[in-house]
């Protein structure tokens, strides 16, 4: 088969759930956002799919219901640990290479800019109450993806 044949669009649950947990394998394992996960929330993978998945699921195709609070987990783990544009850049990376990595087509268009889109919107909201931590690149509405940040230290 064809891994990017023109009907390999994400089409609905089942698609998201394949593509998420390949997202999150990569994100915990990852040097430089994975203790985000595993070190500071305790995150239970098995607990946190349902729920993200519910929250893409009503994102790109408004079939599910997500009525929790997205936001509050990521500001009390910036309370705990800074969370840089770096970390943020290095999430968006690992999720356009989770999307691309199985699908193509308008859909997975839609993953990777939402996913880039709501990144630089909790980045904002975060950093702006540190603005030492908002980059000069930020106000031009860009999470900095310089290879150089981006790349996990050996
Ligand atoms: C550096 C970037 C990020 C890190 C390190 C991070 C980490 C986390 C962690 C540790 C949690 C708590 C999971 C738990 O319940 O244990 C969480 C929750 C969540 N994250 Fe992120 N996140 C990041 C960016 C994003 C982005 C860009 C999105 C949206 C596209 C997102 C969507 C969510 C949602 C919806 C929840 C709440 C799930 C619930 O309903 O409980 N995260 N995140």
């Amino acid at each position: 088969m064809n891994q990017f044949a023109a009907d390999n669009d994400i089409c609905g649950r089942a698609d998201l759930t394949v593509v998420l947990r390949r997202f999150y394998t990569a994100a915990f394992a990852d040097r430089r956002i994975g203790p985000f996960f595993t070190e500071i929330a305790g995150t239970d993978l098995e607990v946190h799919l349902p729920r993200i998945t519910d929250f893409w699921e009503r994102a790109l195709f408004r079939t599910a219901g997500y009525g929790r609070d997205a936001f509050g987990p990521h500001a009390a783990l910036h309370t705990a640990r800074a969370m840089t544009a770096e970390d943020f850049g290095r999430w968006v990376q690992l999720w356009n290479a989770a999307v691309d990595g199985l699908h193509r087509g308008p859909n997975a268009e839609r993953a990777k800019a939402t996913g880039e889109r709501i990144a630089l919107a909790l980045h904002k909201r975060l950093a702006g109450e540190d603005p030492a931590l908002l980059r000069r690149e930020d106000t031009r509405g860009f999470v900095p993806l310089a290879a150089l940040e981006l790349r996990s230290p050996a």
